[in-house]
């Protein structure tokens, strides 16, 4: 694999593992303020970065070695209004600059798997920044978000609100492919 794209999947993964640690984090700390279904949010958009993780790593299946891995990465605990405008901040990040940018060498170089684990983490990424903005106006409101049951594709991350989709809207993976979290 070419260098750079080798080294954008590496920044990637850990950007994304950085990211599944942190919403579990901040999960427990919206459970603790009576926010139930904030947590269960930030539970859910934590597997799909797990899964994003993942498929970053198994594209790097052949290029093994020990790497020091830089990646923008949000820290600090504050309320629940304020980690999810630190959940906003990064998702926004990983929309606008680091994925867009990401694919575009990644396609320059011809590099197939990561083109699309880029794509993957892409297209959740933007419902991500989208789920978290309403709960953030809901708990602002001083209210938990309503939420009906989260669905997560195992196999691209993708999370939708409600009933599991037939067929995966971004991977085509089907129905059994999704988690629950309700
Ligand atoms: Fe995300
Ligand atoms: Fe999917």
């Amino acid at each position: 694999m070419h260098d750079m794209s080798a080294a954008d999947l590496r920044s990637a993964f850990g950007g994304e593992s950085m990211a599944h640690m942190r919403y579990k984090v901040w999960a427990d700390v919206a459970a603790g303020e009576g926010f139930p279904n904030v947590a269960r949010l930030f539970a859910a958009i934590s597997r799909a970065e797990q899964v994003h993780a993942t498929n970053h790593f198994q594209a790097l299946r052949q290029v093994g070695g020990a790497f020091l891995v830089p990646s923008m990465a949000g820290f600090g605990i504050g309320s629940t209004s304020e980690n999810l405008a630190g959940a906003i901040e990064g998702e926004l990040f990983e929309i606008n600059e680091m994925y867009p940018a990401y694919m575009e060498v990644a396609r320059m170089q011809k590099e197939k798997a990561a083109v699309l684990s880029f794509h993957y983490a892409l297209a959740a990424e933007k419902i991500h920044a989208a789920m978290y903005a309403k709960a953030k106006e809901a708990v602002d409101g001083g209210k938990d978000v309503a939420l009906g049951t989260v669905h997560v594709c195992k196999v691209c991350g993708l999370t939708a609100e409600g009933d599991a989709p037939d067929r995966c809207p971004v991977c085509n993976a089907g129905k059994a492919d999704f988690i629950a979290f309700a």
